[in-house]
């Protein structure tokens, strides 16, 4: 089997900071920032909620997928996952054989929180947002553990240092001594 690209994955509920971190950690690594939402927008032409809107969410994953599959070149890449991402275990697979996959924990109360600052989560678009939550988080948590090779709980950590301890999880499993 050929070594795996240099690459690291993060995936993690919404508003588990994927995209802000993910952002630290490609800039001082000197890699690139890639999303798999930003792609999907691209692709499809249309905002998240507008393909959940008129397509769907199957529609979405089909296109999530598509996303993934798109990145299987790449390498010293930072690839941020949609929360969704880990539910397939087609993508779970591919994401494993993309780059070291980290997951952004944090506490129920805590994604809240950042999940409450902006409307462009269609899931989420609930009478009782912070029951959904509660709801998929208790139903996903274990499928995110399962697919993480290193877990960074965020909760208490500013987005500098969840970055900071996503790259020395990411030295350690590359093998680098000192920086990139
Ligand atoms: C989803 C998470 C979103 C986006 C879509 C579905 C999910 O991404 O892919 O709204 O199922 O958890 P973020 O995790 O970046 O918010």
């Amino acid at each position: 089997m050929s070594a795996r690209p240099t690459n690291i994955v993060l995936i993690g509920f919404m508003g588990s900071g994927k995209s802000s971190i993910g952002r630290i950690v490609a800039r001082r690594m000197g890699f690139q920032f890639l999303d798999t939402d930003a792609l999907i927008v691209e692709r499809a032409g249309r905002s998240v909620p507008t393909i959940f809107a008129e397509q769907g969410e199957e529609k979405f994953r089909d296109l999530e997928t598509g996303a993934i599959e798109s990145l299987a070149q790449h390498s010293r890449c930072v690839i941020a996952t949609g929360g969704g991402a880990v539910l397939r275990e087609r993508n779970r697979a591919l994401l494993r054989e993309l780059g070291l996959v980290v997951l952004l924990a944090a506490s129920e109360e805590v994604l809240f929180e950042r999940v409450s600052r902006n409307d462009r989560r269609p899931l989420l678009q609930t009478e009782n947002p912070r029951e959904t939550l509660g709801q998929m988080l208790a139903g996903r948590r274990e499928v995110y553990e399962a697919a993480a090779e290193h877990v960074v709980d965020t909760s208490h950590f500013t987005h500098r240092q969840s970055a900071d301890a996503v790259i020395a999880a990411a030295r350690r499993a590359f093998s680098w001594k000192t920086g990139p």
